[in-house]
């Protein structure tokens, strides 16, 4: 392990390391250590190429880029020397000759890195009188893209990110010198599974999301850590909030989760929280065979009475459920806790597949299908042969899930069933067979832990409220088995305390709320049982 010096402080860091990865590893980096730098990515290999970068290295002459100098033992280096501050100032300089004055109408303003160290390192006037260079604005480089080919500063970041992480290499740098510029291959537009990451690295405003470019300028948007629930890979994510609205997804860093990168499809489904598809009134079966409003008590209550009835007719052994695996552990615990005190162990979780990939994108399309494994949740496919086979009346079924062609396909499959009781964030063909549907929260609109594929528990946290009544799934079916009087069920649930309680038993010791932190911590029992089907 080599030690070094940094600013007249020693550190110890991995071997092979360069200077600026070794900054970054001790978490130092721009928080403590602050070395600009555009083209370097922690993710992407060494460019090498915007020499913003560079400090002063005891016993080398010349300055050296921290991102692609090797760290040696008894290494001294200076960050904040005079001729550091100069060279950076030299660098700001001309990356400003040709940059365009429109950071007024940029969507990158208040997130973008040629602001903030111009603001650091800028020189107050140009020394240059000819005209800026012209060059294209307003391109699309595909379904997702808009590039702004006189803001780039060609860092290169967008072309190592296309050949090295999704491996399509779209983008590459046309001609030389002073009139290199960024463009996509002849005949092969931006259009993979994961381009919009080039937004997220982009340094400056030149490549913008059509999807969130112009909505809302960033500094009115509140920032809320939270995770993708479109895989089982649990990408973390930044809730773009303000006004009550999530605005966009983007990555959040977790190197043992997805780096720095997210799916096009997982940042997209943001837009299932405010989708007119939300279930946003419970609905109880009127004796017309019509679904009828009714406030969420007096749901809960129908439901209740009608598992009551059945339960006495025939014994619980004919009651059974499907979790959802975009449910929390918290809320399945609950459910799990619901069961048992009802006595009956008919139940499974549907886990709709899907396409997947080598890079995040997981076959499983919901966040916490190994969490519902490790509560003890089986295939759903076995409650719904047995409800095919006779020995079902009631069902409870959380999310509809269950409608995915690999298990029930088609809600006519549960009309013979006596109660179907429906918690949902979403509408659905299940209104078709429900006795009872019950609007919950979205993960966005909830506290709680959701198990990835690996087993690695992650915490969610509200960053929009409902405009409608809504609670967790957890709490609905708390009051559920309050409403059936059942023992363990009279208190408030609350999600905090629930959460404790899971965090006690074996397997998830230490993965509550409170315990996972901001990035995870892997289950103890490590990766819950393999994938179902
Ligand atoms: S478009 Fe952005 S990421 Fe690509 S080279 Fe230019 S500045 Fe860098
Ligand atoms: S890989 Fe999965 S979890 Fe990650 S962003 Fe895509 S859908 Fe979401
Ligand atoms: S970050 Fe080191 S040269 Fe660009």
């Amino acid at each position: 392990m080599p030690k070094l010096s940094i600013d007249g402080q020693e550190y110890e860091v991995a071997a092979g390391r360069t200077i600026l990865q070794a900054i970054d590893d001790l978490g130092l980096l721009m928080n403590g250590v602050d070395v600009p730098h555009y083209c370097w990515h922690p993710h992407l290999s060494i460019d090498g190429s915007c020499r913003l970068c560079q400090v002063e290295v005891e016993g080398i002459p010349k300055l050296q880029i921290a991102c692609n100098t090797p760290v040696k033992d008894g290494m001294v280096v200076h960050t904040t020397t005079d001729r550091v501050k100069r060279a950076r100032e030299g660098v700001m300089e001309l990356l400003l000759i040709n940059h365009p004055l429109d950071c007024p109408i940029c969507d990158q303003a208040g997130e973008c890195k040629l602001q903030d160290y111009a603001y650091d390192y800028g020189v107050p006037h140009a020394r240059t009188q000819e005209p800026r260079r012209a060059a294209k604005k307003g391109v699309e480089l595909g379904p997702t893209i808009m590039f702004d080919q006189e803001r780039c500063i060609l860092c290169r970041r967008c072309v190592r990110f296309c050949r090295e992480v999704p491996e399509t290499g779209e983008i590459g740098v046309f001609d030389r010198g002073d009139r290199s510029v960024i463009e996509t291959l002849p005949g092969m537009p931006l259009d993979n599974p994961y381009s919009m990451n080039v937004a997220d690295i982009c340094p400056v405003g030149a490549l913008t999301t059509k999807d969130f470019r112009f909505k809302i300028r960033v500094w009115f948007l509140e920032d809320v850590k939270g995770v993708c629930t479109g895989c089982a890979n649990g990408c973390n994510v930044f809730l773009g909030v303000a006004n009550n609205k999530v605005y966009r997804y983007v990555p959040r860093r977790n190197d043992a989760v997805n780096q720095t990168w997210m799916c096009d499809a997982g940042r997209m489904s943001y837009k299932q929280i405010g989708s007119e598809a939300r279930l946003k009134l419970a609905f109880v079966r009127g004796a017309n065979g019509l679904l009828e409003p009714a406030s969420t008590s007096a749901a809960i209550s129908v439901a209740a009475a009608r598992l009551r009835r059945v339960i006495d007719a025939k014994g619980p052994g004919v009651v059974a459920a499907v979790a959802s695996a975009h449910a929390t552990n918290e809320d399945l615990y609950t459910l799990r806790r619901l069961l048992e005190a009802l006595g009956t162990e008919t139940s499974g979780v549907a886990v709709p597949l899907g396409a997947h990939d080598d890079l995040l994108v997981k076959a499983e399309k919901v966040a916490n299908a190994a969490g519902a494994r490790a509560l003890g949740f089986g295939d759903a496919q076995a409650v719904v042969d047995r409800v095919r086979g006779g020995g079902v009346d009631a069902l409870i079924v959380l999310g509809h899930d269950l409608l995915d062609p690999g298990y029930a396909g088609d809600p006519s499959v549960l009309s013979h069933l006596d109660t179907v009781i429906v918690l949902d964030t979403h509408r659905s063909e299940l209104e078709r067979v429900a006795h009872v549907l019950l609007p919950v929260r979205h993960a966005a609109e909830k506290a709680g832990t959701l198990t990835n594929h690996s087993g690695r528990a992650q915490r969610i946290q509200p960053a929009v409220e409902p405009a409608w009544e809504a609670s967790a799934d957890g709490e609905i079916l708390a009051r559920l088995g309050a409403a059936l009087g059942l023992t363990g069920f009279d208190g408030k649930w609350d999600v905090r305390s629930v959460s404790r309680e899971l965090g006690a038993l074996p397997g998830f010791a230490g993965a509550d709320l409170a315990g996972v932190g901001d990035l995870g911590r892997p289950l103890s029992s490590g990766s819950p049982a393999g994938a179902l089907r």
